[in-house]
């Protein structure tokens, strides 16, 4: 099988919509953030055009960089089998050292991982369980990286068609994004999902800490994890 890596396109949004949906199937922090799961994906328009609008608004900037995995198939254009959301960190040259603070804040409130329409809650999704898990993992984020918080490439986002696990594509997306922090010489930062964790240490992420992110579940958490340059994998 010929897996291809690609930036996805505005066009590709719906399909990748579609094998998020799929990937996340079982995944706990979505039962929570979307307590009637099935029928709110398959059947809210709502939620399906809020997640379709968040991506194609991230696609609009520089810095989010979506890679999509395909497959050639009989149908046009190639199928997606899986993505990746990577987040660079912002250019920083020929700034000085106040407006590199001013740029930090301003580009911390403009491209925050999760940043989403306050007011907005559509019908089929828990908004105040979105908001806590933003929060813990935010707040993570600014005591772990501190000032380095711009500094690292971060991983907000990853699936893979469940027909389509197992066959290293998520390992492809994730290293390139990897190379990309290697570049750099800058660490590669994400949240993990219970199921990815072994899949990020291979790729020499270390654990870093447990967030609950899903509120009143202490058994259920979420994996910080960095990956420093030069780290080895396993
Ligand atoms: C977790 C997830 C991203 C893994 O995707 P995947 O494409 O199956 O991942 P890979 O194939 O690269 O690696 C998975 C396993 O297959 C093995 N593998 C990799 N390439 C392989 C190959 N060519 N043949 C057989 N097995 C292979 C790997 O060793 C790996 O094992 P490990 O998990 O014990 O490390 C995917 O199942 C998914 O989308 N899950 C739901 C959403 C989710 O949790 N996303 C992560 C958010 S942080």
């Amino acid at each position: 099988m010929d897996i291809q890596l690609i930036p996805a396109t505005i066009a590709s949004v719906p399909e990748m919509v579609d094998c998020g949906r799929r990937a996340f199937e079982n995944d706990a922090l979505e039962h929570a953030i979307f307590p009637n799961r099935s029928e709110a994906l398959l059947e809210s328009k709502e939620v399906l055009e809020y997640r379709m609008n968040l991506i194609r608004k991230r696609l609009q900037s520089p810095d989010w960089h979506y890679v999509l995995a395909t497959i050639d198939s009989t149908e046009a254009p190639a199928k997606v089998v899986g993505y990746a959301g990577w987040m660079a960190p912002p250019p920083q040259e020929n700034i000085t050292e106040q407006k590199q603070v001013e740029s930090a804040v301003e580009s911390q409130i403009q491209q925050r991982p999760f940043a989403t329409d306050d007011e907005y809650s559509p019908k089929g999704m828990d908004m105040d369980a979105f908001k806590h898990a933003v929060e813990v993992i935010e707040k993570a984020k600014k005591e772990i990286l501190g000032k380095e918080e711009h500094r690292v490439w971060y991983l907000a986002s990853l699936a893979v068609d469940p027909d389509f696990k197992g066959k290293g594509i998520a390992s492809d997306l994730v290293q390139w994004g990897v190379s990309k922090a290697e570049e750099a010489g800058l660490p590669a930062y994400l949240d993990s999902s219970p199921a990815a964790v072994g899949l990020y240490r291979r790729l020499g992420f270390k654990e870093l800490r447990r967030l609950n992110v899903i509120r009143n579940d202490e058994s259920h958490f979420s994996t910080v994890m960095m990956r420093t340059p030069g780290s080895a994998e396993t």
